[in-house]
């Protein structure tokens, strides 16, 4: 039987290090943690290939998931847009909500966590930077991973991202209205991390 029951809902936009984050509370809490990101880009991939995205979302399968590369600009740049069609994102819904129910908690990171997909989520954060910081710190993540990049063309991609993704009608990427926002443009891992795990050990004493 699980010590408690922990459900940390985590939005942001990309690459504001909220899946650093949310993998170190995972970590820490002894809970599962789900970068929902990576499922619109296994959509976006199967697009990519020439599948359609509706019928993609709908065979999700997660150890084929873990085989691909899905950390280009390409596949990003697909899944923010297979990410604006409802029936990929309802296709894609019990998954993350089933992932979410687990005894224990889980720790869900993405875009429409707080909003749609956990609404009574324990704890919500909203985590954001600036677009040139985040692009800084994804184009040295991607240089470490091997791409051949340039740093103009990961803030057009973020920039491009955060537009599509924040202006779409469907689950539009925006803080719900209970969730503790971040900036996290001047702050180290470190201390997102103090700030963030302050919360959440407040709420483990409730
Ligand atoms: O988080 P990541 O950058 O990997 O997400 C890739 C894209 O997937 C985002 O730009 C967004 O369009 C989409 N996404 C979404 N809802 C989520 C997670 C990701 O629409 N919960």
């Amino acid at each position: 039987m699980a010590k408690f029951n922990l459900v940390v809902a985590i939005d942001g936009t990309a690459a504001s290090g909220k899946g650093t984050i949310s993998k170190k509370i995972a970590q820490n809490y002894s809970v599962p943690h789900l970068d929902t990101g990576l499922l619109y880009r296994f959509v976006g991939y199967k697009v990519l290939q020439g599948f359609d995205p509706i019928s993609a979302a709908n065979k999700l399968n997660m150890s084929e998931l873990e085989t691909l590369d899905l950390k280009t600009l390409k596949v990003s740049n697909a899944a923010s847009e297979v990410a604006k069609i409802p029936l990929v994102r309802a296709n894609l819904l019990e998954f993350q909500r089933s992932f979410a129910a687990q005894p224990g908690g889980a720790v869900l990171d993405g875009r429409d966590i707080g909003t749609v997909i956990c609404p009574n989520a324990d704890i919500k954060f909203f985590i954001s930077a600036s677009a040139e910081i985040r692009a800084r710190r994804r184009y040295e993540e991607l240089l470490g991973l091997g791409h051949s990049i340039s740093l103009k063309k990961v803030l057009e991609d973020i920039q491009e991202r955060d537009e599509r993704d924040s202006n779409r009608k469907d689950s539009p990427l925006i803080p719900a209205v209970d969730a503790k926002k971040i900036d996290t443009s001047d702050m180290s891992i470190a201390e997102v991390y103090e700030s963030v795990s302050r919360v959440i050990e407040a709420e483990l004493k409730k």
